[in-house]
């Protein structure tokens, strides 16, 4: 079993167009599939689930849809805490937050704040994140450091450094997943999917099943991890 699955939730807005549907439609039921996921990953004993649920890209979208994504971000927050906690879900958060309205800077830290003793799968959001924006901003706290001499440049290695990151206290993605048929980053995860396994399903996100996060976990069973040895 994969230890840490990353998912790109992409393909709300291809969904919803399907149907006939305004976008928020798409992304309601991109929540729905969040709740599920959820509770598949802790039966399958998935230690640690990160999903990107905000890009610092997706700012460039009309403000209607910010509003609307950030208005269901609210209510997830409000709704499903409780019951995230009766599960044993760990919440966390990665991303800069300082861009993110007072109100939901308040429900992340409380949201982590309420989880933080649950141990049964540590469920991180990524919002308003970015990977090369959070590597910007580890190198601007170490330089800092090295500035006041609480740190040598010849200190500074690959564990030393990832400690800097949002992710320091999660370990690598084993397995990525993205929806909706692209194949790309779309800037998650860079450093941190250096030895990912990734596995692209056709499928949009508001339809994505228990079924699907099996087929990729099987797809990552299948799957030869050399990190850059000789194949044996
Ligand atoms: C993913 O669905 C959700 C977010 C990026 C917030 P999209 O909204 O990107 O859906 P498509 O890619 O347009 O279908
Ligand atoms: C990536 O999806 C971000 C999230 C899933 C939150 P996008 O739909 O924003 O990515 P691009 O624009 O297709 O690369
Ligand atoms: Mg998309």
């Amino acid at each position: 079993m994969p230890r840490h699955v990353a998912i790109i939730m992409d393909g709300n807005g291809r969904w919803a167009r399907a149907r006939g549907l305004p976008r928020i439609a798409g992304h309601r039921q991109g929540a729905e599939a969040v709740r599920r996921t959820v509770v598949s990953g802790l039966e399958l004993g998935i230690e640690y689930l990160t999903i990107f649920a905000f890009s610092s890209e997706n700012w460039k979208r009309p403000e209607r849809e910010i509003d609307d994504l950030m208005g269901l971000l609210r209510l997830y927050l409000r709704a499903e805490i409780g019951e995230l906690s009766r599960q044993g879900v760990r919440v966390r958060f990665i991303g800069d937050r300082n861009r993110l309205s007072r109100d939901i800077r308040s429900l992340i830290d409380e949201a982590e704040r309420t989880t933080d003793a649950n141990q049964a799968i540590t469920l991180t959001i990524a919002l308003n994140y970015g990977s090369r924006q959070e590597i910007v901003r580890a190198v601007r706290r170490l330089a800092r450091d090295v500035a006041t001499g609480a740190l040598v440049p010849e200190d500074v290695d690959e564990a030393m450094f990832g400690r800097y990151l949002d992710t320091s206290e999660m370990p690598d993605p084993d397995l990525l997943i993205r929806t909706s048929g692209e194949q790309r980053l779309s800037n998650f995860l860079l450093w941190q999917s250096a030895y990912t396994e990734l596995v692209y399903l056709p499928t949009l996100w508001p339809d994505f099943e228990k079924a699907d996060l099996e087929n990729a976990v099987v797809a990552f069973q299948r799957r030869e991890r050399r990190y850059g040895a000789s194949s044996g």
